[in-house]
């Protein structure tokens, strides 16, 4: 873990935002100086409080030490499920002004907004939508292995033998914990499809949190572990995408955030790196949005926040931040032909998988439960991905108590 806060600059006019956030990577850091950019030239100073480790489990730990002490940031990378955990200790503050004033309720989908308000309230401004369920496949490493961009996961694991064969690594991991329950639940939705993950993750339900089709994700999901290269265990995604981008490793389930790296290296997605959704979803999309959530500060930090909360909804940093970020803009007015293609098909993908009821929250990036529940059922996931000796039938079970204990006592 690493903590850096850096002052930039001051201006005497302006206020000042501190912003928590995680994004520490190549193309995450490149993203958030666009942010940076927009609020300085709005006169005002921006104060990173950044906590690199991916995913942001750590960042909420920090969080929350902070918020307890009495000294919280302007604005927090928070996700969905947390906002209204946020909201109910009484800490986050109202933005309403700016939202009414550039009529968010027309400009969001309504999914996003119910996310960032709290009480019919905004509590929070969102930048963007990343995909969750991508997979991303080095178009050489593919030629090699003489395969197509698989479609199933008997197809996945196909093209893995034939990388295997040519020499290539088949899967990019990473050894941070919250990269497992990203992998699970994109297995969980190819192999038993949207109305399977709403009822396991969504609603909890233990006719599906032990059932044959949850055996057949988790051995399915077990087996992805037999075709990650030795070198491609123990470090971050970053560096199992930076595999991938060198064709080092031939694939990798991660959300499209990945892709902001594949461009920052110069590569183009799409061509030099070919992006599809993770095998079996294709007609489905999970969601991850980033938004930041607002905190109270007073005097000129006031008028400095709603600048931030206008900022990261204006339309043109919508579409130059998300370019950057490798996630597709939060508002439904912002044109997509600046876009690459796979940005653009996410961007089809979430329309119709939302006319379709396959628009689906993600577990792992915190918003489709609260933490603590997320927490559980990821404590389960990794012990079963850690201990081979753990059946299937172990997890499943473990899997149902940990929903039961969260629904019998949800989080105050
Ligand atoms: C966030 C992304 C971030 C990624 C890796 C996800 O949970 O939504 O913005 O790039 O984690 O840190």
């Amino acid at each position: 873990m690493m903590l850096v806060a850096c002052p930039l600059l001051s201006t005497a006019a302006g206020g000042e935002v501190e912003v928590l956030h995680f994004w520490t990577s190549g193309g995450e850091a490149g993203a958030v100086a666009k942010l940076k950019a927009t609020l300085r030239n709005d006169g005002h100073t921006w104060k990173d409080f950044v906590i690199a480790g991916g995913g942001g489990g750590q960042a909420m730990v920090l969080l929350k030490s902070r918020v307890l002490s009495g000294n919280p940031p302007t604005a927090a990378q928070i996700k969905g499920a947390s906002i209204p955990e946020w909201a109910r200790t009484g800490t986050l503050s109202s933005i309403e002004g700016v939202a009414a004033a550039e009529k968010w309720d027309r400009l969001l989908p309504k999914i996003v907004s119910d996310t960032m308000k709290h009480k019919g309230v905004y509590v929070a401004a969102p930048l963007n939508v990343h995909r969750v369920n991508w997979l991303w496949v080095n178009a050489s490493a593919l030629r090699k292995a003489n395969a197509r961009f698989p479609a199933t996961w008997e197809e996945f694991f196909a093209v893995a033998d034939a990388m295997k064969k040519a020499g290539i690594a088949p899967i990019a991991y990473g050894g941070q914990s919250w990269l497992d329950l990203g992998a699970f639940e994109s297995v969980a939705l190819g192999v038993g499809g949207p109305d399977f993950y709403r009822k396991a993750f969504m609603e909890l339900d233990p006719s599906a949190l032990n059932s044959p089709q949850m055996e057949k994700t988790l051995e399915t999901y077990r087996r992805i572990k037999s075709y990650i290269g030795r070198n491609a265990v123990g470090g971050d995604w970053v560096r199992g995408t930076s595999m991938l981008i060198k064709g080092e490793a031939g694939m990798q389930l991660m959300g499209d955030w990945a892709k902001a790296e594949i461009q920052a290296a110069g590569m183009k997605p799409g061509i030099d790196v070919l992006c599809g959704a993770t095998p079996g979803s294709a007609n489905a999309f999970t969601f991850n949005i980033d938004s930041f959530a607002m905190f109270q500060v007073s005097g000129e930090n006031r008028a400095a926040q709603n600048d931030l909360a206008r900022a990261v909804m204006s339309k043109d940093f919508q579409e130059t931040f998300n370019l950057a970020k490798g996630s597709i803009p939060v508002r439904m007015d912002v044109k997509m032909d600046k876009f690459d293609e796979c940005a653009q098909r996410s961007s089809q993908d979430f329309s119709k998988s939302a006319k379709r009821g396959a628009l689906l929250p993600s577990l792992a990036h915190g918003m489709a439960q609260p933490s603590q529940t997320v927490a559980a059922i990821w404590d389960v996931i990794s012990q079963f991905w850690n201990q081979d000796r753990m059946t299937a039938a172990e997890a499943m079970a473990k899997l149902t108590q940990a929903a039961k204990a969260h629904a019998a006592a949800p989080p105050k």
